[in-house]
């Protein structure tokens, strides 16, 4: 059993066995909380075209874990967003704008600072971090960072931030293990549904954390892939996976 951690590339070969991984655990996180409706719309072809977009964007870089040469997960860095940069008292805020179930919307998102952190072009945001499901809560998650982190040192990042779903109890419990701390509240306009004649907006609450990157290394140091892998590696090891 072997692992790598590879660039995310335009290549069909890379990207199409990721969007399926990608598929798996983005879907089982959301159909918690998101409406069959909305489910329906994560097709393949939408995490296809996901990835696809994020090998183009030369804003951002994208690790893949590989298990045994398969892409099984992948972690996004990326610049923060401007309106991180300049809050007042406290506060700021950005247009959200798009078009989500067929349904064109724009609404001011807010954010509220609960500290003062200092955030500049030297931090970066984890943007995106997903593992497939049979591969989670196994370690992997922590070594897909605690291998790109320091990457990310070696060019001069400083810190970074996430934002997390204020329900992803398990997210929340892995950003802490590896030193992110909340500092700030936000909302997501996550999808419309549309019933009898009504329009609802789903909003959800969203906690955003950051971390220094010599804090992260540190606090990653000494964890290490667990015992249910390795044995899972022990007797999988040579055989089809
Ligand atoms: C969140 C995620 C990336 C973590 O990766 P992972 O490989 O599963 O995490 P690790 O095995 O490295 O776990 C580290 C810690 O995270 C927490 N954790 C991870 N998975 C968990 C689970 N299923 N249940 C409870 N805690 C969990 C635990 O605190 C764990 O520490 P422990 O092993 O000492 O209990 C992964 O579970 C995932 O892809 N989840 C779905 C997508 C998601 O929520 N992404 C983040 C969106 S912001």
């Amino acid at each position: 059993m072997h692992i790598s951690i590879t660039r995310l590339e335009k290549k069909l070969s890379q990207i199409l066995p990721l969007s399926e991984a990608y598929q798996r655990s983005y879907n089982k996180l959301s159909e918690q909380y998101k409406s069959p409706e909305e489910m329906a719309l994560y097709s393949r072809g939408y995490f296809l075209k996901k990835l696809w977009k994020m090998a183009e964007d030369n804003e951002s870089v994208v690790a893949v874990l590989n298990i045994n040469g398969t892409p099984r997960g992948f972690v996004r860095y990326s610049a923060i967003p401007e309106y991180y940069t300049a809050p007042i008292n406290g506060q700021s805020r950005d247009m959200e704008k798009g078009m989500l179930d067929g349904f064109e919307f724009a609404w001011y998102r807010k954010i509220n600072f609960e500290r003062n952190i200092k955030l500049d072009k030297k931090t970066l945001i984890v943007n995106q971090i997903y593992i497939d499901p049979e591969m989670q809560h196994l370690g992997l998650g922590t070594h897909l960072l605690n291998r790109t982190i320091p990457e990310l040192k070696k060019h001069g990042y400083e810190s970074l931030i996430i934002e997390y779903n204020a329900n992803n109890t398990n997210a929340e419990k892995f950003y802490r293990g590896i030193g992110f701390s909340a500092f700030a509240t936000t909302q997501d306009f996550d999808h419309i549904i549309k019933k009898d004649g009504q329009t609802t907006f789903c909003i959800s609450d969203v906690a955003i954390a950051h971390t220094t990157i010599d804090n992260a290394i540190a606090s990653m140091r000494n964890k290490q892939l667990s015992k249910t892998y390795i044995t899972m590696v022990q007797r999988r090891n040579g055989k089809d996976y």
